[in-house]
């Protein structure tokens, strides 16, 4: 406990004296979103780190999340200095992508307008017309369904078929998932639900059909939030990351809430449900980064610039 006072006391000096910036996600550990919030940093979802980064005037933002949070922050800022706690924290949707396989994808099919993920490396975002996250993937794939574009989605094969039944768009899926909403099942969630006939199911659209299928709300981190600070019932059922129940625990002090369950547990195992590289983040990797400068994250010039247009599409878009 003492370590920990001294380290959070560290990081909010270290902050100060480099008038740094800490961005974090929903998803990594309390004590960091707490650090964000009390030193005038954000706590968001993706599309809100990527706003709040490039608008700060810091010029050293502190990226707590994976990989391609300080990849999009380092796109749309690359003059500011762009730190991680762990350069290594990836996403699987991010592995199962390569750039090389993907551009080979796109080549194979010139006539679809390529519409790509956040959760992706710099150089798959180069090579795409628009960049979505999940607050705002649907409304931009309506939009070019509209103008009668047919789409090259990739990679999350669920949130992919989600935009697709919502929309009706003509969409061709590459088959990545994310490892931690793959998890949660259908059959084990409704019996949960005859459990707590009253509670509101809220879903993250990177979980399978079977599961968004029973939702009351399908949305983005911060829309899953909002939903519980909103919806006028008491209990609540999760399907996302268990880091946001700080947050929503937060929005809403007197509701219960439960993390809906994955293959082979109960609904309350407090491992499950939580993405290993956000776990990568801590107080520890973030004090030594803030304090070295080392983990800094570099993304190559000719791909940035590349990048950039994609990424800046959907901020216009969500403006
Ligand atoms: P959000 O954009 O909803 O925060 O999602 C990011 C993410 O990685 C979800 O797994
Ligand atoms: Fe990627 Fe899933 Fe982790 Fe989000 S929760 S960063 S989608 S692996």
């Amino acid at each position: 406990a003492q370590e920990k006072i001294e380290l959070k006391d560290k990081i909010r000096r270290l902050l100060k004296e480099q008038q740094a910036v800490l961005v974090a996600h929903y998803y990594v550990d309390a004590e960091l979103q707490e650090l964000a919030e009390e030193t005038g940093g954000c706590v968001s979802d993706s599309l809100e780190m990527a706003r709040f980064g490039r608008d700060h005037a810091a010029q050293t933002l502190v990226v707590a999340g994976v990989r391609f949070m300080g990849e999009t922050a380092k796109i749309l800022s690359p003059q500011k200095r762009i730190l991680m706690p762990d350069l290594d924290a990836t996403c699987s949707l991010d592995l199962g992508c390569p750039a090389d396989e993907f551009a080979a994808f796109c080549d194979a099919h010139p006539d679809r307008t390529v519409v790509v993920y956040a959760n992706t490396s710099a150089a798959v975002k180069a090579r795409a017309d628009w960049m979505v996250t999940s607050s705002i993937g649907l409304d931009i794939v309506a939009h070019l369904h509209a103008q009668g574009k047919k789409i090259l989605w990739a990679p999350d094969k669920h949130l992919g078929d989600y935009i697709q039944k919502q929309t009706g768009a003509d969409m061709l899926l590459w088959q990545g998932s994310c490892l931690v909403h793959d998890e949660f099942k259908g059959v084990e969630l409704e019996l949960l639900r005859e459990e707590y006939p009253d509670a509101k199911i809220l879903v993250h659209p990177e979980s399978p059909a079977a599961v968004v299928a029973l939702a009351d709300v399908v949305g983005s981190t911060s829309q899953l939030i909002n939903a519980v600070k909103t919806l006028p019932a008491t209990t609540f059922i999760v399907a996302t990351d268990n880091g946001i129940l700080y947050k929503m625990q937060q929005a809403a002090p007197h509701k219960k809430l439960i993390i809906a369950p994955t293959a082979g547990n109960s609904a309350t195992c407090k491992s499950c449900a939580h993405c290993p590289w956000m776990a990568m983040n801590g107080l520890r990797n973030l004090a030594a980064v803030l304090e070295s400068g080392s983990n800094e994250v570099i993304v190559d010039t000719e791909i940035g610039t590349a990048a950039h247009l994609c990424i800046d599409r959907m901020l216009q878009f969500a403006a």
